[in-house]
């Protein structure tokens, strides 16, 4: 009941960096009190490129909140036009990255094998990386699910160094059918999946601490209780509810007034 909650929001391509800037003001007033200790929480912000300099600039030092970027490249540098190498991401400031989120493979079309590519990258840069994954209403109807997931996290792990991804892969179970349809996963199928991929992360990396696993998917505060009760949910991919602060925390305080 004491676990410790990842609480992440993902701006996808909304807030403006002056947006930024007061959503972190707010936060940092809110964010007081014992629920928000650092044994108890920790958030995440994933601003656009372009607003993460404010966000890191007004993001106050005495909570337990980070800033990540939405995604990253695989290259180092040079000819790749509109694109964010890792290591940028890093220079900037960011602890934290996404890949393979389900709007980059779903509309950008990004296979297993980019995200992969990623992933490794985003590893050696040494950020703290944030692998997302899930199946389409399609593959879960047709009783696919854990067979897609399974060849999405054997791809995305085949390519890292073990010992450097123990303390740095965090996974997130975003099924695609629940990503901004306000439909969340029923608490007992998301934690069959997150189970399932936390043993998956187990047998590879065989890490102390246990490698945390999130779920994504139209997460609010009135679901909020029953799917981060679950075993092996750590925390949420949050959306939508990211946007406005009071319901981005009102997620982890609907968890703990209950569960404190
Ligand atoms: P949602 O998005 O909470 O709006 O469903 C989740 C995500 O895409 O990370």
């Amino acid at each position: 009941p004491m676990k410790k909650i990842y609480l992440y929001g993902n701006w996808k391509m909304n807030m403006l960096p002056f947006e930024g800037e007061e959503f972190c003001r707010t936060l940092g007033n809110k964010m007081q009190g014992d629920i928000y200790s650092s044994e108890m929480i920790q958030v995440c912000l994933f601003p656009p490129f372009l607003t993460i300099p404010e966000v890191l600039k007004s993001l106050p030092e005495d909570v337990p909140a980070a800033c990540g970027a939405q995604d990253g490249y695989f290259e180092d540098r040079g000819a790749f036009t509109g694109e964010v190498s890792m290591d940028m991401v890093k220079a900037v400031g960011c602890s934290h990255v996404l890949v393979g989120h389900s709007e980059r493979r779903h509309i950008f079309g990004e296979s297993n094998e980019i995200v992969a590519k990623k992933l490794a990258k985003a590893i050696e840069t040494g950020l703290k990386t944030v692998l997302c994954f899930g199946e389409t209403l399609d593959e879960r109807e047709s009783g696919k699910t854990l067979a897609v997931v399974r060849e999405q996290l054997e791809s995305a792990f085949a390519g890292l160094d073990k010992d450097k991804s123990c303390c740095r892969v965090i996974l997130a179970y975003e099924p695609v059918w629940a990503i901004g349809t306000g439909k969340n996963a029923r608490p007992e199928d998301a934690q069959e999946v997150c189970a399932f991929a936390a043993k998956m992360a187990g047998d590879y990396f065989g890490t102390h601490p246990k490698i945390p696993v999130l779920y994504g998917g139209s997460v609010k505060e009135s679901n909020a209780l029953d799917l981060l009760s679950q075993h092996d949910i750590d925390g949420a991919l949050v959306g939508g509810a990211s946007l406005k602060v009071d319901s981005f925390l009102g997620i982890y305080e609907n968890y703990r007034k209950i569960s404190v």
